[in-house]
Parts: structure tokens; sequence; C-alpha cells
């Protein structure tokens, strides 16, 4: 608990899509830290689960649904946070979809969805804000982005793309809002163990389709990512503990990197030349897959722990 001298540091907190995974987790622990938090919801059926998990951790939040998808649905859920606590110090822009296919394999509407979550969604909750965040002449838009935002992978481009894009947004967004004394902070997690490995991992009906070319080579990347994210120490409390500095701060980072193995790969990006990073990163990973196309053969043991896999 940090006690009041927090509190009047910093104001409520925003945060979508907080039913499961990272955003349930960040949302308990910033009412932890003493932070009034409005914990939203897609589906009203999620709020007693969120409210019985405040409970068990012994910590009060306050239930509101917000649908990326549902433009009133994002004017109620900021009317309302506006009229009881009067301010919108931070929103935590981290609901959204994953979609695991290759590009060829996927549907339009699958794609459409994806974007209009990810990106229109995130962009319309932050734009709901801001008008408020520029009136009070403070305020901090984190967004969860992933490392998936900085380097993409094979049969996740298009969720990759719409992580690129929250980026792309957020980095604009530090320049046009720090004279109003607004930051814009960038959380880049790498792979963590939620309900996106689970009953969220939105696989692409083409992508199992026995017909697709990329089939094996896809079932082959996933069967290394579930590997992957089944051995990752990195836990949604520590995203969480990355969006409190994010937000109390007095000079937060523009971008937090969140887990080791994402550190790690975003270095090796930051620093290999191209062409290295290409045969180091994605040279190994393009060999499984291609052995996965041709016969199916499991890796050698020596090439287990490579691949284009740092996180999303
Ligand atoms: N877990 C990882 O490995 C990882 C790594 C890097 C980045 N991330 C990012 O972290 C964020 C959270 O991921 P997670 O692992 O916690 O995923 P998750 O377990 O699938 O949870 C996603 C949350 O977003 C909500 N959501 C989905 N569609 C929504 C909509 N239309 N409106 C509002 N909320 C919606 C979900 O609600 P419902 O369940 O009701 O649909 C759920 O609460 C995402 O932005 C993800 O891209 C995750």
């Amino acid at each position: 608990m940090r006690g009041r001298s927090q509190q009047r540091r910093t104001g409520p907190v925003l945060v979508t899509g907080a039913s499961a995974g990272l955003g349930l987790e960040t949302a308990l622990y910033l009412a932890e830290q003493d932070l009034p938090v409005y914990a939203t919801v897609r589906d009203d059926a999620a709020r007693s689960d969120v409210l019985r998990a405040a409970a068990d951790r012994n910590v009060a939040l306050r239930v509101l649904r917000l649908d990326l998808t549902d433009p009133a649905s994002i004017d109620q859920a900021v009317r309302t946070v506006l009229d009881e606590a009067g301010e919108i110090y931070a929103l935590v822009n981290n609901g959204g979809v994953g979609l695991r296919g290759c590009l060829e394999d996927l549907s339009d509407d699958e794609i459409r969805h994806l974007f209009e979550t990810n990106v229109l969604g995130t962009l319309a909750v932050t734009r709901a804000v801001l008008p408020h965040m520029r009136a009070a002449g403070r305020g901090r838009v984190v967004t969860i982005s992933s490392v998936g935002g900085r380097i993409s992978s094979f049969g996740v481009g298009a969720y990759c793309a719409t992580k690129f894009a929250q980026e792309g947004l957020g980095e604009a967004l530090a320049l046009e809002l720090a004279p109003f004394g607004i930051r814009s902070v960038l959380i880049e997690p790498g792979m963590i163990k939620t309900t996106r490995w689970t009953t969220n991992r939105a696989t692409s009906a083409g992508a199992l389709d026995p017909r697709s070319p990329y089939r094996e080579m896809f079932l082959a990347a996933e069967e290394l990512a579930d590997r992957i994210v089944g051995r990752s120490r990195t836990r949604p409390v520590d995203v969480a503990k990355a969006v409190q500095r994010a937000i109390t701060a007095e000079r937060p980072r523009m971008r937090y990197v969140v887990g080791r193995p994402a550190s790690v790969v975003i270095r090796m990006r930051r620093f290999l030349p191209e062409p290295l990073f290409e045969r180091v990163y994605f040279g190994p990973f393009l060999r499984r897959l291609e052995r996965a196309r041709t016969n199916g053969a499991p890796p050698p043991a020596g090439e287990r722990r490579a691949g284009a896999r740092g996180g999303v």
C-alpha cells in the first residue's frame, strides 16, 4: 500500500479488458496500491467474477461495462467515471483479441474484428478520455502493446500488425500530449501464460484446415509457442508493476519491456546489424518450419530453444 500521497499525485485509473489475464491482474494490483480503479469488462457477465477476485484480494474497485467495438459503451463508461470520480487520471489500454494463422488462411471478417478491437477500439477509448485529461492538465495513457509490436512472427502477422499500429500511435501520442502534461507509455510484454493462450486463443479456422499449405508449419510454430509460454517466468503481475511505474513515475519512459526474454530479443534487434539478426533470430526458426512443411520431423535437440518467438 502506498497511502494517500500517491493518490494525490495520481487519480482514477480506467482499465480496459479487465475480465481476465493481464487486465484483471493490473486492476487488482493497482487497487492494492490504493489507486481508485475502474475495471471495465466487455461482457457484463464477467462483472461478478471480477468482484469476487477483488474480494479475494481484499481490495475495492468499480466494475463497468466497456466493449471496445461498441462506441456507446465507451462513452457511457467514460461518463460514469467522470461523474463519479471527477477525473480519469490514467487510461490503461489493455483489452484486445488475438488472431492466429498465416495471412492467406485468415478471413476478412477475422481481420476486421481484430483491427476493430485492437486498433480502432483502443483509439476510440483514447480519444474519449483525452479532452478530459487535457482539461485537467495531466494524465497517463498506458497501452499494453507487445514485443510483437516491435518484432513480428510467423502465424501472427495480422495480430502483430495491430501491435505495430499501437506502437506507432503511442509514440505519436507521446509527442502530441507532452505539451499538455499528459504522458503516453507503451508496455511491451513477452509471452505470459493467460487466457490468451487457452480460451481466448483465437486460432483462425483456416489455419487448421487440412487444405492449408501453411498447416504443418503453423502447427509446428504453435507447438513451439506453447512450449515457450509454458516455460515463461514472466507473470501478469510483472506487467501490472510496469503499469504502476508508468502511472506513478514523475517522468515515465516512453516504453517498458516486460520479461527477460522480451528484453533480450529487443536488444538483439537494436544492437545487431539487420542481416545478422535475421540469421541468428529468424534463421533457425525458418529451418524448423521448412522441416515441418516437408516431412513434419521433430527438430534436433539443439534447435529446440531457437526461434522467432520473443513474445506476442
Ligand atoms: N499474454 C501474453 O502473452 C501477451 C503478451 C504481450 C502482449 N499481450 C497483450 O496484453 C493484453 C492483454 O492480454 P491477455 O494475455 O491478458 O489476454 P486475454 O487473457 O485474452 O484477455 C484479454 C482481455 O481483453 C478483453 N477483450 C476482448 N475483446 C474485447 C472488447 N471488444 N472490448 C473490451 N475488452 C475486450 C477480454 O475480455 P473477454 O474475455 O470478455 O473477451 C479480456 O478481458 C492484450 O492487449 C495483448 O495483446 C499479451
